[in-house]
């Protein structure tokens, strides 16, 4: 396992995102119920949280409940809206203390009130924190932010404040849930599982992805310095040859 002095400080993504898998089977594998393991994840979220803040890293972006996560057994949703709701107050003031900005993209009308009335809370609490924003992906996918980018430009079009011919790859950028947020440099997620199900399709294009055997609730601050460590070693080239690189 990598130890902070690895990392070269100077190297650092500006923003890291992480689909957080594996809590159910590593409840199962304890003999538990897979709220167990939802449970059990806290402690890594809140590791991989310090360590990003401490690296450097200015956006760290979490997957925490998808889109497609609603068809789980009602049972399971409302846990997992419940253990939202707790977390976030029991961690704020730790966010706070710690310079970090909590914002949150998804569907947030779609959950609860009282996970919204918590979370609008939280983001007010610790909007002014400058060191790192922390973004919660909840009831988020991928396709509902590209159509949601297409409606509001598309409204913006019939409007007759945006010309079609004026759209660019900007343009679109501007229109997603992480407007005025760099692209992830890493991706990392856990649990082996090799697919992006349906996590930030357009901001992904170009980013480098770490996949690691270890289930979300094992994974701790070292497990996140081998990732930013992987992602040194990568040769990002984005379409050029590598001589290119060592030219420019
Ligand atoms: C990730 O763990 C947490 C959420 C998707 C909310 P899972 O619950 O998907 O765990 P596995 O993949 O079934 O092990
Ligand atoms: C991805 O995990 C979503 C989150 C981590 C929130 P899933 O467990 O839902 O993904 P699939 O269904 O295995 O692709
Ligand atoms: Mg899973």
């Amino acid at each position: 396992m990598a130890v902070r002095s690895e990392i070269d400080s100077q190297n650092i993504p500006a923003h890291v995102a992480v689909i957080m898998d594996g809590n159910g089977r590593w409840a199962k594998q304890k003999g538990g119920l897979r709220i167990f393991g939802h449970q059990s994840a806290i402690t890594a979220v809140r590791e991989t949280v310090e360590a990003a803040a401490e690296a450097g890293v200015r956006y760290l972006t979490l997957y925490a409940f998808s889109t497609e996560n609603w068809s789980r057994p009602a049972h399971e949703v409302m846990a997992l809206m419940q253990l939202l709701v707790h977390t976030i107050r029991q961690e704020t003031p730790t966010l706070l203390k710690n310079g970090i900005r909590l914002q949150a993209i998804g569907q947030i009308e779609n959950l609860p009130n009282s996970c919204q009335k918590e979370l609008a809370e939280a983001i007010e609490l610790t909007k002014d924190g400058s060191r790192t924003t922390l973004l919660l992906a909840l009831s988020y996918s991928g396709r509902w932010d590209l159509t949601q980018a297409a409606r509001r430009m598309a409204q913006e079009v019939a409007a007759g404040r945006l010309q079609p011919e004026q759209i660019t790859e900007q343009t679109v950028a501007s229109f997603l849930s992480t407007a005025g947020i760099p692209d992830p440099e890493l991706l990392i997620r856990t649990s082996g599982e090799q697919r992006i199900s349906n996590f930030l399709l357009w901001q992904l294009a170009y980013t480098e992805l770490f996949i690691t055997d270890l289930l979300w609730p094992d994974f701790r601050r070292e497990h996140f310095y081998d990732a930013l460590r992987a992602y040194q070693q990568r040769e990002r080239r984005f379409g050029k040859t590598s001589e290119q690189l060592t030219v420019s």
